[in-house]
């Protein structure tokens, strides 16, 4: 097959990696891709966000799929531009993606289809956010509607945080029209694991469960990220919690979404808080985690192309899919100053050491320039190891991770340690 993966980050070079392992032969394509996904696909010049250059490209290279990988395509719309033309595209439409594109519109659908969730209320007027804010009681959750690279949830812990967060959404519009609502939520104690599945209208296959670590600091301290790691499986969502989360939510949401005129395909992230009383929705992502994808791929056997394309025509396809029953672990690697401000340009070392079949190396803000890599983003790369436990999936990593050198290298040193006791 002839594949176009969008996306330039590790998720994506981790998708062409499985892609590229077969069973099947495939052309790929990477738009724009980075300096890791450059050797194994061809990388393309056009940006994630040109849906009619992509889908030029697709048409006048016969692409046979296209996997989009991050979120602000598939809210455009990327999914049904294609299919208006004939291209066979792997992710949801746009009334889909709204699952993740307006939390206002999530919060609606998971209380019509009494899936649980935190409580909650959507607001386009301040003082009214803020009057219910004081009712729940604190702390709580301000969040802005839109799309907001992460960064949309703040937690406020007295009336003054609140009132601050509501100004820096509303007023100031920090995030832009992202903030023309917010959504005023109840805080849920316990702890989060990500639960990713294939749709296809109301039918789905778990792919393996993973946690991810936001905070920039060991102990989870500092600000958020777009993730410093993560592990899979997360243990605190196997077995008969699973089993909980797929009864009490995943049935409920896909019966209900065809009600409500929405027949999603593609990947549904789950983002769950596990506490007291059972598994509660804090978010949806209309795509693949990152970097949750860099611990996934390694704990998918079985044909990745098949198993998209087939869901992109309508129908999971499962003998394509089997779960490894390895453990996998991926460290990210951050530029010095992130998630503020960080320099790029910077050449990184070790990226040719043989680190075994166990290891891959996922590259998020790299490229190439001639022989060398160079810094390109916040999080750089990340270390992924598997192992028949995570205690060895983790130890491979970080053994795996000492060999690699930029000026300022930052990373996490207790990714997994939820999971697992101290290293
Ligand atoms: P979201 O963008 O909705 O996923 O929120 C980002 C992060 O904020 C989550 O991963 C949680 O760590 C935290 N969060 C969001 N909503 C809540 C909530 N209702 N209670 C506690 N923490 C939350
Ligand atoms: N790692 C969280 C996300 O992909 O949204």
């Amino acid at each position: 097959m002839k594949i176009l993966v969008i996306g330039s980050g590790g998720r994506e070079h981790a998708l062409c990696w499985k892609l590229q392992q077969g069973p099947s032969a495939h052309h790929l394509w990477c738009a724009p891709g980075n300096g890791g996904t450059a050797p194994i696909a061809q990388n393309i010049p056009i940006a994630a966000s040109d849906i009619r250059a992509l889908a030029d490209f697709a048409a006048s290279n016969a692409a046979d799929l296209t996997v989009v990988g991050p979120e602000a395509p598939l809210c455009e719309g990327i999914v049904d531009a294609f299919i208006a033309r004939g291209l066979r595209i792997f992710g949801p439409g746009r009334n889909a993606a709204r699952l993740e594109g307006s939390k206002a519109f999530s919060k609606e659908v998971m209380d019509r289809l009494r899936v649980p969730t935190a409580r909650s209320a959507t607001f386009t007027d301040p003082a009214a956010a803020r009057k219910f804010g004081r009712q729940l009681g604190f702390p709580h959750v301000v969040k802005a509607d839109g799309l907001a690279a992460g960064k949309g949830a703040i937690i406020a812990t007295d009336p003054a945080a609140a009132d601050a967060a509501i100004r820096q959404i509303m007023e100031e519009r920090a995030f832009g029209k992202a903030g023309d609502q917010v959504v005023i939520e109840e805080f849920l104690d316990g702890e989060e694991a990500s639960l990713q599945l294939l749709v296809c209208g109301r039918d789905w296959i778990v792919l393996p469960t993973s946690q991810d670590h936001k905070r920039v600091g060991d102990g989870d301290t500092g600000p958020n990220t777009g993730g410093m790691g993560a592990y899979s499986p997360a243990p605190i969502l196997e077995g008969p919690a699973l089993a909980d989360a797929e009864n009490r939510i995943v049935r409920p949401l896909l019966d209900g979404l065809p009600t409500l005129g929405i027949d999603y395909r593609g990947v549904l992230y789950i983002g769950l808080m596990i506490g007291r009383h059972g598994p509660k929705v804090l978010e949806f992502n209309c795509r693949f985690g990152d970097p949750e994808t860099q611990v996934l791929m390694p704990r998918i056997d079985g044909d990745l192309a098949a198993l998209l394309s087939a869901c992109a025509d309508g129908h999971l396809d499962r003998s394509a899919f089997a779960l490894s029953p390895r453990s996998a672990l991926c460290i990210v690697a951050a530029a010095p100053g992130y998630p503020g401000d960080y320099p790029t340009g910077q050449p990184i070392a070790g990226l040719d050491a043989n680190l075994g079949p166990d290891v891959a190396i996922f590259h998020a803000g790299t490229r190439r320039d001639g022989d060398t890599t160079l810094t390109a983003g916040g999080r750089v790369l990340a270390v992924s190891a598997t192992g028949q436990t995570l205690r060895a999936a983790r130890d491979t990593a970080y053994a795996a991770i000492a060999n690699i050198h930029f000026p300022g290298i930052h990373y996490r040193s207790d990714i997994g340690s939820r999971a697992l006791p101290a290293r």
